[in-house]
């Protein structure tokens, strides 16, 4: 059966407010803005869930700032990382020589960027650095140093602003606590 809006709305708690995440994004978009003066800034969007993240932020970047995707699966399991990184979907262009930035929805464990960092690294990007919406330090298996970080939240699951569980969510404008015990029909 599927769950009423009211009964889905029951188990999520707002950890950030709309607000909150659009200030800290166009913070975040000023400061990018400032460090990339003068070079030609190439994003990576990890999809899914950073693709709504992407696209508010590069609105305060030049306009001669490029993008472009890559998939990456790491959860065979609902909120249970596997630990092994599968790539699905590849960029379309190259990055050699480029400023790139990867721009990621949540810094969990670190395995994902991790990887990511170092797949890309190997293909001769000038510079890379990493801006995460959020970060959840305390979970932290690899160590990522990403250069931008939105929000440092706690060991919680969230979902909104491009989050997902079990793939739903992402269309939420906050970020919130979904509950632990919650079990959807799905
Ligand atoms: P990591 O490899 O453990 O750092 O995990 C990175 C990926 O796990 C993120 O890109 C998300 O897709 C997912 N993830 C980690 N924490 C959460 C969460 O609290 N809510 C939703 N997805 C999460
Ligand atoms: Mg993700």
């Amino acid at each position: 059966m599927t769950p009423e809006i009211s009964e889905l709305s029951a188990q999520l708690t707002v950890l950030i407010d709309a607000e909150k995440i659009q200030a800290k994004i166009k913070e975040l978009g000023n400061r990018i803005a400032n460090d990339y003066k003068g070079k030609q800034l190439h994003l990576i969007g990890i999809l899914k869930g950073a693709c709504f993240f992407l696209a508010d932020l590069i609105r305060y970047l030049p306009r001669d700032t490029t993008l472009d995707f890559m998939a990456v699966s790491s959860y065979n399991e609902r909120r249970q990382s596997s630990g092994e990184v599968r790539l699905v979907k590849d960029l379309e262009s190259a990055i050699q020589g480029r400023e790139v930035l990867i721009v990621e929805d949540i810094l969990d464990t670190g395995v994902t960027l991790d990887y990511l960092s170092r797949c890309l690294w190997a293909r001769g990007p000038k510079s890379l650095n990493i801006c995460a919406l959020l970060s959840k330090p305390s979970r932290r298996i690899k160590e990522v140093a990403a250069t931008y970080v939105g929000f440092e939240i706690p060991d919680e699951f969230v979902v909104g602003y491009g989050l997902d569980d079990a793939e739903r969510f992402r269309n939420l404008t906050t970020i919130s606590i979904i509950s632990k015990n919650w079990k959807a029909g799905y």
